[in-house]
């Protein structure tokens, strides 16, 4: 039995995953799926964001959905998303932006970099370590030039080797396999590539850049999309993979019936994908795009649909008979 452990985390979570939950379920009733509650509100009232269980529970899952968690900028808390991440040891982190005239993967890795969680912070200084390792350079490029081979067999290499020696190591490991594997390649320091992807989003394909610097290209990435509401995520590792929007728990409009859900039903299909069920996930985004096309969208895009009422009409062109 095929068994998904759904996550909502805090704010726009509890409305997105519902919609996308119910897609998954009218898809795949065979599936079990179970709740997991884990996040900033679960501290509130426990002091505990996420408990080893709850790893434990999410490591029983062949895949997990995920809302998103608040992170507050604490000294001691720490970061529920990053804890799991290294805990699955999800190290690929998938973040398509894709449209009419461009289909860009950005690959972030997701376990090092600046987010090596080794650091210490004083009353006047304070210090993080970015750490990047041959074994973990060398999984992650191999990773985006499997996807490069895949699609249109391009790779660029996103790095600021000019200043820190840590992006020297990572952009030699990635142009070595580049060779190896044979992968045509390019590489741009990560300042003009994000400009460059919004002025030239068609000359991009698989792009494969350090852990923060994937996290900021990739919200920068979906302006060209719409914004955040729109792109959608898969962490995969060796054993496990979670899907998630890339927005966070919106606490602007959480509560207000006015979160897009487009992103998180984009990380179920992508979910659907990773378990062999290629076709539902054309379903889901073609449902998405029939919708979109019938004038109903939400807020962030121009519209003026409710979460609620994006999510069902995604669900009623899926009940449609094909
Ligand atoms: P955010 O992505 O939550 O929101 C940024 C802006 O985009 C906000 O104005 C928000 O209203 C808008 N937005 C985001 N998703 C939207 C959607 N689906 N529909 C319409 N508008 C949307 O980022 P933030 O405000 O910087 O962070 C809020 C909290 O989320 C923080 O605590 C942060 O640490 C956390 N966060 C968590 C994750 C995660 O769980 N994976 C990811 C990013 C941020
Ligand atoms: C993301 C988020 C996370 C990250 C935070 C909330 C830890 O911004 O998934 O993009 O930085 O990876
Ligand atoms: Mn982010």
């Amino acid at each position: 039995m095929t068994r998904i452990a759904i996550v909502k985390g805090d704010g726009i979570g509890h409305e997105v995953i519902p919609a996308a939950q119910k897609v998954l379920a009218v898809l795949h009733p065979e599936y079990e799926y179970f709740p997991v509650e884990l996040g900033y509100h679960r501290w509130e009232q426990t002091g505990c964001p996420c408990a080893d269980r709850d790893i434990a529970m999410l490591k029983t899952a062949d895949a997990v959905l995920f809302g998103a968690v608040t992170t507050p900028p604490m000294k001691d808390y720490q970061s529920v998303v990053l804890r799991i991440r290294k805990a699955l040891d999800l190290y690929a982190n998938l973040r398509p932006v894709k449209s009419d005239g461009f289909d860009i993967m950005i690959v972030r890795e997701n376990t090092e970099g600046m987010y090596s969680g080794i650091e210490e912070i004083g009353p006047d200084r304070a210090t993080t370590l970015r750490v990047v390792t041959r074994a973990g350079t060398e999984r992650i490029v191999r990773a985006a030039i499997r996807l490069a081979r895949q699609r249109k067999g391009k790779l660029t290499i996103g790095h600021k080797a000019n200043v820190l020696k840590s992006d020297v190591l990572f952009r030699d490991i990635c142009i070595a396999e580049a060779k190896k594997a044979g992968v045509s390649y390019n590489e741009k320091f990560i300042d003009a590539l994000g400009l460059d992807v919004l002025q030239h989003p068609q000359a991009y394909d698989v792009i494969v850049t350090t852990n923060i610097f994937g996290d900021i290209l990739s919200d920068v990435a979906s302006y060209l999309v719409g914004g955040l509401g729109l792109v959608p995520s898969a962490n995969i590792g060796d054993r496990y993979a979670l899907f998630e929007p890339v927005h966070g728990s919106a606490p602007d409009i959480a509560g207000k019936n006015s979160a897009n859900p487009i992103a998180t039903l984009r990380s179920a299909a992508m979910l659907l994908e990773h378990l062999g069920d290629a076709n539902g996930a054309v379903r889901v985004e073609s449902a998405i795009r029939q919708v979109l096309a019938s004038g109903i969208r939400t807020r962030d895009i121009g519209g003026s649909a409710g979460t609620r009422e994006f999510g069902n009409a995604v669900l009623r062109v899926l009940g449609e008979p094909e």
